[in-house]
């Protein structure tokens, strides 16, 4: 066990050769690692049995239907809760390296709180990572993915400071629990989507407080994570010999035109979206992007605050932020046009007004089933190119990619984005980018948040009608079977 753990940890840490030249077939280097992803909400069900607790989604999905697409809530999803053996089976069906799954938060600690360990939520999770790992296949582990305790929602979620203590409770309950046996953890996923889409956005907790609370958010979040890594490596990394990083989501932003006030604009964008987190992590310098500083503290004062809307860490906080993660784990969809926006200051505090830029896609630009989604595969190249040139090309660990489209199981334009994709993945490591492995979104069909069953991920089908939540491979489960086993990209689809 050992010798296979540290084999893991050093596929993450260890530099690999560069990937020469562009030969024409794409093999992947011999210990890339490729995996799927889900996250618990979204597809474990069972939302109150065995003592489990609210979540913040939970909460918003029973109270505000109206808020999601078709009305529904993952109170069942695809029951993966108690699916655990089939899912596994299909995952070594797929014949992948490693699985990334979230733990739910109030599943383990029903109201937050560390007094109070519910033994069911502990028992499930180790189930899920024997069930892995007796098949030789890595659990990498989301310790937070959008399900907050309800609970501590009541005492104001992640806008409260105090919520930085009880993450690094929850954190010492499950590398107590799991880290024996889990290897690689991921604080949070996408603080950038639960934040502003929490805070100032359509998510849970549904709160209407862009450029305010959202910045509040994230500060905690911050804060809550390098606590987290602090601990692992003054406590356990010795110990359990595991890697602790954080996934940030990565949409490219593209100038509009060559303007130079677009290009500006583009910049502004990309740290306003990305560099909120991975500048105070990632950076040689640490704190918050320059960018954001300056025009939220100037922004601020215009609107008459006595302090700028964007919270300051002290010293000590950016010493223990700055560095904190072994890897980065990144999300990375799609791409959008930047362009520069129209200067204008209104007295209602907005991220959009704070950021000054008007975001648009190219209407020409292939479609998903997301509104959001375009197909843009050069974007994942460019991307990974500005992670490696601005923070001194960290190992990137691919979290999450993928595509939306209409139930169907010969989703041949699910084959055709992952080709795209994975393509230009290899071009940007032939340009010296340091990935180490690539995460599919997602494994199984999942309730895709505001959007609810509408739309799908999944390599594999999820029949929400059937007592079962029978699962059914589509066309592009076979064709990630083959990459994943051959860590080549099929020349043939079927
Ligand atoms: C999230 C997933 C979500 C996916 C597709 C990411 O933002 O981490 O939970 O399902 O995007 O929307």
């Amino acid at each position: 066990m050992e010798i296979k753990y540290s084999v893991i940890v050093a596929v993450i840490l260890v530099p690999w050769l560069k990937v020469e030249g562009a030969p024409q077939r794409i093999c992947f280097p011999k210990h890339f690692m490729f995996g799927v992803g889900t996250a618990a909400y979204q597809i474990e069900g069972a939302w109150n049995v065995s003592g489990k607790g609210e979540s913040i989604w939970d909460h918003y999905t029973h109270y505000h239907p109206e808020r999601i697409f078709d009305h529904s809530s993952a109170d069942v999803a695809a029951d993966s809760y108690h699916q655990l053996r089939e899912d596994v089976r299909l995952l070594v069906e797929l014949g992948v390296q490693h699985y990334r799954f979230s733990i739910s938060w109030p599943r383990i600690l029903p109201m937050g709180l560390s007094n109070d360990v519910n033994e069911d939520g502990i028992r499930y999770y180790g189930a899920l990572i024997d069930e892995l790992l007796a098949h030789n296949i890595e659990p990498m582990v989301t310790m937070y993915h959008f399900d907050l305790p309800q609970s501590l929602q009541d005492l104001g979620g992640w806008t409260n400071p105090i919520i930085a203590d009880y993450f690094l409770d929850y954190a010492r309950v499950v590398f107590d629990h799991f880290g024996d046996r889990v290897k690689v953890w991921f604080t949070f996923n996408e603080p950038l989507s639960f934040c502003h889409d929490g805070y100032g956005g359509l998510d849970a907790p549904g709160a209407n407080s862009s450029g305010f609370e959202a910045y509040l958010c994230g500060h905690n979040v911050l804060r809550a994570h390098g606590y987290t890594y602090r601990l692992y490596q003054q406590n356990y990394s010795h110990l359990q010999r595991g890697v602790v990083g954080i996934v940030l989501d990565f949409a490219w932003c593209e100038p509009a035109t060559t303007y130079e006030g677009d290009q500006r604009a583009a910049e502004a964008a990309r740290q306003f979206r990305f560099g909120w987190f991975a500048h105070p992590i990632f950076s040689s310098e640490g704190d918050y992007p320059p960018i954001m500083r300056e025009r939220i503290d100037e922004i601020s004062r215009r609107q008459h605050f006595p302090r700028s809307r964007l919270p300051t860490f002290t010293a000590e906080e950016v010493t223990l932020i700055r560095g904190s993660s072994d890897f980065l784990g990144l999300n990375h969809y799609t791409t959008y046009l930047i362009a520069q926006g129209n200067g204008k200051i209104y007295p209602q505090p907005s991220f959009k007004t704070d950021m000054g830029v008007v975001v648009t896609q190219n209407q020409e630009w292939p479609k998903a089933n997301s509104s959001w989604l375009r197909v843009v595969p050069w974007g994942f190249r460019r991307a990974l190119n500005y992670i490696r040139q601005k923070y001194n090309n960290p190992p990137v660990l691919v979290t999450e990619n993928g595509i939306s489209l209409e139930r169907s199981n010969r989703d041949v334009r699910r084959v055709g984005y992952l080709a795209s994709y994975l393509s230009a993945m290899y071009a940007a490591m032939s340009d010296g980018c340091d990935v180490r492995g690539y995460t599919y979104w997602s494994f199984i069909d999942t309730f895709e948040w505001t959007s609810g069953f509408s739309e799908r991920f999944g390599l594999y089908d999820v029949d929400y009608s059937s007592a079962s939540r029978k699962r059914t491979p589509r066309l592009s489960a076979s064709y990630f079977s083959k990459l994943a086993r051959t860590r080549c990209l099929p020349d043939s689809w079927n």
